[in-house]
C-alpha cells in the first residue's frame, strides 16, 4: 500500500504519490459516486493509491468488494477517508462537515457552483484548499470536451426526463392501431434544445413521438431538425447568444411572442419538457399557470430548470405535483436516478482530468495555472480564490450569423433587404467571369478535350445540386453509398478482360491479372459500400 504523502516532511513526500479519496455522498438522495471500480484502476495505472468510503457505491450497485478487486482500499468511514486523502474526487459540492474534515491545504474535485456558493467558496478558501469545479470548465476548448462532466451529466438528465414524462404519462409515445383501436402518437414540445432538449429530443423520438423544440439561438434549429424533432420559431427578430453557445436573456418584445407561440404549443401538445437556462441566472419562466390549465387533462410536464427557480410557474423543486389535471415533474436528482449510468460517465470525466493535472503518469499532480482548461477550472488555490478565471485564449465557437437568425425570426422588411444587393453582385460578377472562362476555353481548347470538359462540367453540376440537398445527419451515408458507386472503374477491368480486347489471345498476360484482381477487389468495395449504406439507412429509419 502506498503512504500518504502528507506523512512525510515537504522534500520527501515531493517523490510519493498521492492518495485520492472518494467518500460517499452525504446530500440526500444522492446516490452517484465519484470514482467506479473500473477508473479506479486506471487511476491506479496513473500512480495514484486510491480510497473509497465504505458504501460509497453502494446506491450505484458498486460494492466494497468491487473497488477492492480494483485495487482500492476502503476506509471504514468519512473521518478516516477525509484524513488520509492528498486529493478528494466527490459530486456534489461539500457541507460545511465535509468542508472541516479536508485537510489544510488538499485538494478537492468536484462540483462547486461558485457563483451560487460564496460562502462555500470562502470556507474551502480559509482551508487553503486547492479546488477544481468541474462546472467551471472552459467548455469551448476542444480538449475539455472528454472532461465536460456538465455535458455528460446532461445527457443523462435529458434520457431520464424522457422516461419519467413517459411513467407519468397514461399513454404511449408511439401512434398505432390495432384490432382495439387507433392510438395517436404522443405529441411532445421541449424548451430549450441544449445539450439536454437535443437528448430528450433523441430519446423521445426513438420511442415514438413526434417532437417539436424551441430555443432563443438559432444554431440550434439545424441540431434539433437532424435529431428528428421539429424546430418552432418564435415569430420575432432576436439573436439569442450570449457568447459561448450559451443563451442571454432575451427582450420584453421576444418574450411576449414567444410566450404566444408556447401558450398555442401548451394546447396542442400532451407533455412539455423544458430545460432552459441562461448562465448565471434563475431559468426563465416561460410555462405560465395559465397555459398549465389549457392543457389536456392527463398530460405532462417535466421541468429540468426546477433547480435554478423552474420554467414553468407552477413547478414545485424535488416534487411531482398535479396542477389543473396536469403532472408537473419538478425532480432535482434525474442524474442521480440513473446513478451506474452518470457515476460511471462522471468517474470517466474526472480520469481525464486527473490525467491531464498528471501528464508524469507518477502519481503526483501539478495544477498548471498557464494551462487553458486548469486555470479555467481552478477556483481556489492555495488560500486564494482564483475565480473567476479570465476568458481563455482560444476563441469561442462562432455565434451564428444574422442569416441564419432567419429560422426562427420573422425577416424584417428593411434588414434582409441590406444584404441582397451585394450577394447579387457578387454571383453576377462570379457569372461572368465564368461565362469569360468558357468562352476563351470554348474558343481554343481542341474538339475532342471539349467533349470531355463539357460531361465533367455537368457532372460537378449535377454531383453539386444531388449533394448540397442531403440533410447533414446523412452525410456519412452519403461518402459510403458513393464510395460503392466509385466502383464503376470495375466497367474498365472488365473492357480489359473481355474477349472483344483481345484478353483471350492473352490469357497469361499481367494486364489480364490485374484487370481480375481488381474486379475482385473493387466488388468488395461495390457490394460492401452498398450493404454498409443500408445499415446506416437503418439507423435513421423508426
Ligand atoms: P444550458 O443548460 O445553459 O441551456 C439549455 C438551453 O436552453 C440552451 O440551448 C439555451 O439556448 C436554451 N435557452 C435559454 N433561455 C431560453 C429561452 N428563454 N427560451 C428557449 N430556450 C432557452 O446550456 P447547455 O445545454 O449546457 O449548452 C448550451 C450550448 O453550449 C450547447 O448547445 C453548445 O452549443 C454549447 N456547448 C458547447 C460545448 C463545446 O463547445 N464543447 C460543450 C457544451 C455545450
Amino acid at each position: 500500500m502506498q503512504t500518504s504523502a502528507s506523512n512525510f516532511p515537504p522534500c520527501e513526500a515531493a517523490r510519493k504519490s498521492q492518495r485520492i479519496g472518494v467518500p460517499r455522498e452525504v446530500f440526500p438522495g444522492e446516490k452517484r459516486v465519484a470514482t467506479v471500480p473500473e477508473v479506479v484502476e486506471k487511476l491506479i495505472k496513473l500512480g495514484f493509491a486510491v480510497s473509497v468510503e465504505s458504501g460509497a457505491g453502494d446506491a450505484s450497485n458498486f460494492s466494497d468488494d468491487a473497488y477492492r478487486a480494483a485495487g482500492a482500499t476502503i476506509a471504514p468511514n468519512a473521518p478516516a477517508l477525509w484524513s488520509g486523502a492528498d486529493i478528494v474526487f466527490k459530486v456534489r459540492g461539500p457541507s460545511s462537515e465535509e468542508v472541516g474534515l479536508l485537510r489544510e491545504g488538499g485538494t478537492l474535485i468536484s462540483f462547486i457552483w461558485p457563483a451560487q456558493n460564496p460562502e462555500l467558496m470562502q470556507q474551502l478558501n480559509a482551508k487553503k484548499a486547492t479546488v477544481l469545479a468541474i462546472d467551471a470548465l472552459p467548455r469551448m476548448l476542444s480538449r475539455a470536451q472528454k472532461m465536460d462532466a456538465l455535458t455528460s451529466m446532461a445527457g443523462v438528465t435529458g434520457y431520464r426526463a424522457v422516461i419519467e414524462a413517459a411513467n407519468a404519462f397514461g399513454r404511449f409515445f408511439a401512434g398505432q392501431i390495432t384490432a382495439a383501436g387507433k392510438v395517436p402518437p404522443a405529441k411532445i414540445f421541449i424548451a430549450g434544445a441544449g445539450v439536454a432538449g437535443l437528448a430528450a429530443i433523441g430519446t423521445a423520438v426513438g420511442l415514438g413521438a413526434i417532437v417539436r423544440a424551441n430555443d432563443t439561438r438559432a444554431e440550434v434549429a439545424d441540431q434539433v431538425t437532424s435529431m428528428g424533432g421539429e424546430f418552432v420559431g418564435v415569430d420575432y427578430e432576436e439573436e439569442g447568444g450570449g457568447g459561448g453557445g450559451y443563451a442571454k436573456v432575451m427582450s420584453e418584445g421576444f418574450q411576449q411572442a414567444q410566450r404566444a407561440m408556447y401558450a398555442k404549443q401548451a394546447k396542442e401538445v400532451d407533455i412539455i419538457i423544458t430545460t432552459a437556462l441562461i448562465p448565471g441566472k434563475p431559468a426563465p419562466k416561460l410555462i405560465t399557470a395559465e397555459m398549465v390549465k389549457s392543457m389536456k387533462p392527463g398530460s405532462v410536464i417535466v421541468d429540468m430548470a426546477a433547480e435554478q427557480g423552474g420554467n414553468c410557474e407552477l413547478t414545485e423543486p424535488g416534487q411531482a405535483v398535479v396542477k389543473y389535471g396536469v403532472t408537473i415533474v419538478g425532480y432535482t436528482d434525474l442524474a442521480s436516478r440513473l446513478s451506474k449510468q452518470s457515476s460511471t460517465l462522471y468517474a470517466t470525466n474526472l480520469f481525464r482530468l486527473t490525467e491531464e493535472l498528471c501528464k508524469t503518469k507518477d502519481g503526483i499532480i501539478d495544477v498548471n495555472m498557464e494551462d487553458d482548461a486548469i486555470r479555467g477550472l481552478t477556483v481556489t488555490k492555495e488560500g486564494n480564490i482564483t475565480w473567476p478565471a479570465p476568458a481563455p485564449k482560444v476563441a469561442a465557437p462562432a455565434v451564428a450569423k444574422p442569416a441564419a437568425v432567419a429560422v426562427v425570426a420573422k425577416k424584417a422588411q428593411g434588414h434582409g433587404a441590406a444584404s441582397e444587393p451585394m450577394g447579387g453582385s457578387k454571383l453576377a460578377i462570379m457569372f461572368g467571369v465564368a461565362a469569360a472562362l468558357f468562352w476563351l476555353i470554348g474558343a481554343s481548347a481542341p474538339k475532342e478535350f471539349l467533349s470531355h470538359f463539357t460531361v465533367f462540367v455537368l457532372a460537378c453540376f449535377v454531383g453539386y445540386m444531388v449533394v448540397w440537398n442531403v440533410k447533414p445527419a446523412l452525410h456519412t451515408p452519403l461518402m459510403s453509398v458513393t464510395n460503392a458507386i466509385s466502383s464503376i472503374i470495375a466497367i474498365g477491368a472488365l473492357v480489359q478482360i473481355s474477349p472483344l480486347a483481345g484478353a483471350l489471345d492473352r490469357p497469361n498476360s499481367l494486364i489480364t491479372w490485374v484487370a481480375a484482381a481488381a474486379i475482385v477487389l473493387t466488388a468488395i468495395n461495390m457490394f460492401g459500400g452498398f450493404a454498409v449504406t443500408q445499415r446506416m439507412l437503418a439507423m435513421f429509419r423508426k
